[in-house]
């Protein structure tokens, strides 16, 4: 019933022509949050080329016939070869395929799409961008965390926690001295040096901070703390990747619903 209805509203929706490329944005894990065109997508496409994080799931909802190619990082490798990657989408483009290029979350935030459509661009392929639920606002509504509330925060902050080198470092005092949440991703593994420069850049120790790790997975675990004290209390509640550290006085509304119902701690846990 659903299906026939959504169907007869899609018409018109964009065609996933032959000898083109779509850059589709897979949600944060779990199928639920795929959009209904990226599932379109996957129903037509002939090739997918898909990243690490990328749910068995979904993969099982392309075409049995369709090939599906793992185009993530392998276990030792500090990046992928995209200029290969790229070259091997622009040839089944050629060849007449549907290309699926299939990222975590949304493939414009922190996803490199970017990288990959200037290079489809430069070689003439047609595309087009299906926009996925970023990790970072899966993560903040698994844990109860709004993104924006009025009377706490004017503006969010997407950030990364991944330098390639001091010269790319972020600058964190600049960030903490804008007093807006800030949603960082891929900032586990250096969550503690971050920590400290934001709180030489003038951000409070005291300042809530939330890590949400495999958010909307089987697997998710949220781990609720301070910027001081964070880096105490992952040995105390060690944490996995992939995850997202939110940090700012938002965080707290996560308690705050606890305490007005606490009968919500089962789904908040
Ligand atoms: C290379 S970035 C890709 C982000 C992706 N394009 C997006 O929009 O969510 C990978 C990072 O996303 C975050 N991430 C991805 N999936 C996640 C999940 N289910 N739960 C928490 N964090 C996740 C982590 O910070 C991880 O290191």
């Amino acid at each position: 019933m659903i299906g026939e209805k959504l169907e007869s509203m899609l018409d018109g929706s964009p065609v996933f022509e032959p000898g083109t490329v779509w850059l589709v944005g897979a949600g944060p894990g779990d199928p639920g949050y795929l959009t209904v065109n990226a599932l379109r997508a996957l129903q037509q496409a002939d090739t997918i080329l898909h990243d690490a994080l990328i749910d068995d799931r979904i993969l099982e909802l392309a075409r049995p016939e369709a090939a599906k190619i793992y185009s993530g990082k392998r276990a030792g490798e500090h990046s992928i070869d995209r200029d290969a990657l790229c070259a091997r989408m622009v040839d089944l483009a050629r060849s007449g395929q549907r290309v699926l290029r299939l990222k975590g979350g949304d493939p414009m935030i922190f996803g490199r799409g970017g990288e990959e459509i200037l290079k489809l661009a430069e070689a003439g392929i047609p595309f087009r961008i299906v926009p996925g639920v970023t990790a970072g606002l899966a993560a903040m509504a698994v844990a109860t965390i709004p993104a924006t509330q009025r009377d706490v925060n004017r503006a969010v902050v997407l950030a990364t926690g991944h330098a390639a080198s001091d010269a790319d470092e972020t600058d964190w005092a600049a960030l903490a001295g804008l007093g807006q949440p800030l949603v960082l991703y891929m900032a586990l593994r250096r969550l503690d040096r971050i920590a400290g420069e934001l709180i030489a850049g003038g951000m409070g120790r005291e300042t809530p901070l939330a890590v949400i790790s495999s958010a909307t997975r089987s697997d998710e675990d949220i781990l609720v703390s301070t910027l001081g004290t964070v880096s105490e209390d992952r040995k105390r509640h060690p944490i996995e990747p992939p995850a997202v550290v939110v940090i700012g006085e938002i965080v707290t509304m996560r308690e705050r619903l606890l305490r007005i119902a606490p009968a919500f701690a089962g789904a908040l846990a």
